[in-house]
Order: C-alpha cells, then sequence, then structure tokens
C-alpha cells in the first residue's frame, strides 16, 4: 500500500512494497520493502527486501538490500548496504538470480532467511560511500566514516572507520551509553520525541541525559 500522503517523483519503480508518507525520490527503485513514515530515498536509489523506520534518509545513489534499517538513521549517498558474496570457489562466479536470467537455469534466487539480513540500528549516521557487507550488524547510536568497508559487526554508539573499518571510539564514555541505549528515545510516541528535541539536539550533557531518563521513566509508568 502507498500513502495518500507519500511523495514519489519521476521514473521511480515501486512493486510489491508499503510506503508510509515518505518521499521516493527521482528513479528510485523499490522492491519488495516496507518503507516507514518521514522517510527519504533519494534519487537513483535501489531498496531491495528492505524494512526502513520511521525518520531515516537514504542518500541518493545507494544501494540498501535484504536490510533491515531502524528509525532516525543517516544514511549518506552512493553506499552499499547488504551486498551478497559471490561463489568464487565455482568456475563461474554466477549467482543463481543470473543462471536464471540468462539461461533460465534453476530457480533463481531462494527467500533469504531473516538471519543472514544486515541489520541498522536506531539513530546510525553512515558517511558517503561507505560499504556495508551482507550479514554485518551495527549496533543503535553507531558511525560508520566516510568510505569505510564494513566487514565486522559494530556495537552501539561505536565509530569506525576505514577499510576494513576499525573501532576508534566511541561517541560516548560506557555510562552514557548504557543509560541512551535504556532510554531508547527513538522508540518513544512521535510527539514525544518532537517535544524533546532541546534535549536531544545540541551537545549532550548531564542535564539533557536527566531530562531524556525522566521522560522516559513518563513513558514508561505511563505505558503499564
Ligand atoms: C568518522 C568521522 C565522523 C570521524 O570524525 P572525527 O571524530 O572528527 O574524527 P577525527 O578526524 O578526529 O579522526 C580520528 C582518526 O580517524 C581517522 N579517520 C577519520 N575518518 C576516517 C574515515 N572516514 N576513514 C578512515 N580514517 C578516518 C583519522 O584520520 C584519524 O586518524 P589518526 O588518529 O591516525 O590521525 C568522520 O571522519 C567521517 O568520516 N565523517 C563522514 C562525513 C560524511 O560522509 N558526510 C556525508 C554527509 S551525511
Amino acid at each position: 500500500m502507498i500513502s495518500d500522503n507519500a511523495r514519489i517523483y519521476k521514473d521511480t519503480l515501486i512493486r510489491d512494497s508499503s510506503i508510509g508518507d515518505s518521499v521516493i525520490s527521482d528513479r528510485a527503485v523499490v522492491i519488495s520493502s516496507q518503507i516507514d513514515d518521514k522517510v527519504e530515498i533519494g534519487r537513483d536509489c535501489s531498496v531491495i527486501h528492505a524494512r526502513i523506520g520511521f525518520g531515516s534518509f537514504l542518500g541518493k545513489g545507494s544501494m540498501a538490500k535484504f536490510i533491515t534499517i531502524g528509525k532516525f538513521c543517516n544514511l549518506s549517498w552512493h553506499l552499499s548496504l547488504g551486498g551478497s558474496n559471490h561463489n568464487y570457489k565455482s568456475a563461474c562466479m554466477y549467482t543463481d538470480t543470473w543462471w536464471k536470467k540468462t539461461f533460465d537455469v534453476g530457480e533463481g534466487l531462494g527467500p533469504v532467511d531473516i538471519n543472514d539480513y544486515t541489520v541498522i540500528g536506531n539513530d546510525v549516521w553512515i558517511g558517503s560511500q561507505a560499504n556495508v557487507l551482507r550479514g554485518v550488524k551495527i549496533g543503535d547510536g553507531a558511525v560508520i566514516g566516510a568510505s569505510s568497508l564494513v566487514l565486522e559487526d559494530v556495537p552501539p554508539y561505536a565509530i569506525a572507520v576505514g577499510s576494513p573499518a576499525r573501532i576508534i571510539k566511541y561517541r560516548f564514555d560506557e555510562d552514557t551509553v548504557s543509560r541512551l541505549l535504556n532510554i531508547r528515545w527513538w522508540d518513544w510516541p512521535r510527539e514525544q520525541i518532537r517535544d524533546a528535541s532541546d534535549y536531544l539536539r545540541g551537545d549532550l550533557d548531564e542535564t539533557k541525559l536527566g531530562e531524556l531518563e525522566r521522560i522516559a521513566d513518563e513513558i514508561n509508568t505511563s505505558d503499564k
């Protein structure tokens, strides 16, 4: 289903997908995917077998396949997310998809196990031209530097850079990371996130963290 409020630009291809109040830019391809509200898919992106959470954006010319992407992710341009390996031990490195397409041999690509999907958490920032391979899990709040090649899982709030990507530091100290992972502000009702914008924007300090914890407590209490 495509929301009446979705903005779908020119020459897009959308198949077997649900799209919320989101933007699908020129020439983007979206196949077998679920796109939540306030997502922006840039020009010339391909999004295939993907789930993209509220408020995330994917910059132009990016490929995202067999992937779940959380909420509020800042995904820059020209990314390769979830690309798979071809079997370099066979005489021909064609995948089943290409045998089916070219010679009508075999079944083509069967269902991909969800456990093999690439997973991008919430509030993740991936710099331009990075490459995150199939099956890699990137934790909530992590940062991936521009042009990095990510072969291994990246823990929450780590900053990983380079090819292959290595952790150079964390966004915050251990105690702050664990408090933010309890707060999980990205799961709050949308109005509460908006109302807390003063605490979510600008450098984090003890006052803001305390306020975020207070709001999280209120939400948890009212949920019970
Ligand atoms: C990852 C990033 C956020 C780190 O920024 P920072 O905290 O200011 O990091 P620093 O500049 O202090 O760099 C720390 C070290 O990591 C290295 N480094 C930083 N970014 C790197 C990258 N993308 N690839 C390889 N090495 C990198 C630096 O050379 C430095 O190494 P050194 O300690 O040996 O000198 C930033 O470098 C980056 O890649 N930003 C992405 C920008 C982008 O793509 N924007 C698109 C708009 S969404």
